[in-house]
């Protein structure tokens, strides 16, 4: 079954909308699979967003992301990986459709409050970033004849 990785990023903690954004996943019809709040270190940070680390703002990302607790998740559902991104919204707020996460509640770049892994590769990667095998429970939803025929 396909799984993504989500992480309500500082800003979101913060401003207390990490119930209001799990229950956007939960409300959708997908399946928590694993969850925890931590700072992330350098060393996670760098490794996970180390696609982006000759970009100019890498070195403030790694800072902001690990300035604070955020919310580790891992989500899984048919096709979560590109469902996932498409209600997280654009990377720029300005320009997310209003009705997703940074469209409802981001104005700027480098505050979009949420991460989705791009791919279903990237998504395997990141879950074994984050997360050990013995953190993430494996279990099916009694509701799942109400959302899948
Ligand atoms: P994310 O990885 O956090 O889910 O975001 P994304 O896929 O929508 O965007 P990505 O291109 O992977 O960028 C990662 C994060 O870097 C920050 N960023 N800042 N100042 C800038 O031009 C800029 N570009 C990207 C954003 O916080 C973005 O979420
Ligand atoms: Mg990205």
């Amino acid at each position: 079954m396909e799984r993504t990785f989500i992480a309500i990023k500082p800003d979101g903690v913060q401003r207390g909308l990490v119930g209001e954004i799990i229950g956007r996943f939960e409300a959708k019809g997908f399946t928590l699979i694993g969850l925890k709040l931590l700072i992330a270190s350098h060393e996670l940070a760098e490794q996970h967003y180390d696609i982006h680390k000759e970009r100019p703002f890498f070195k403030d990302l790694v800072s902001f992301i690990t300035s604070g607790p955020l919310v580790a998740m891992v989500w899984e559902g048919d096709g979560v990986v590109a469902s996932a991104r498409r209600i997280i919204g654009a990377t720029n707020p300005l320009t997310a459709e209003p009705g997703t996460i940074r469209g409802d509640f981001a104005v700027s770049i480098g505050r979009n409050i949420i991460h989705g892994s791009d791919a279903i590769e990237t998504a395997q990667r990141e879950i074994g970033l984050w997360f050990t095998d013995a953190e993430l429970a494996n279990w099916e939803s009694t509701m799942k004849p109400w959302l899948v025929e």
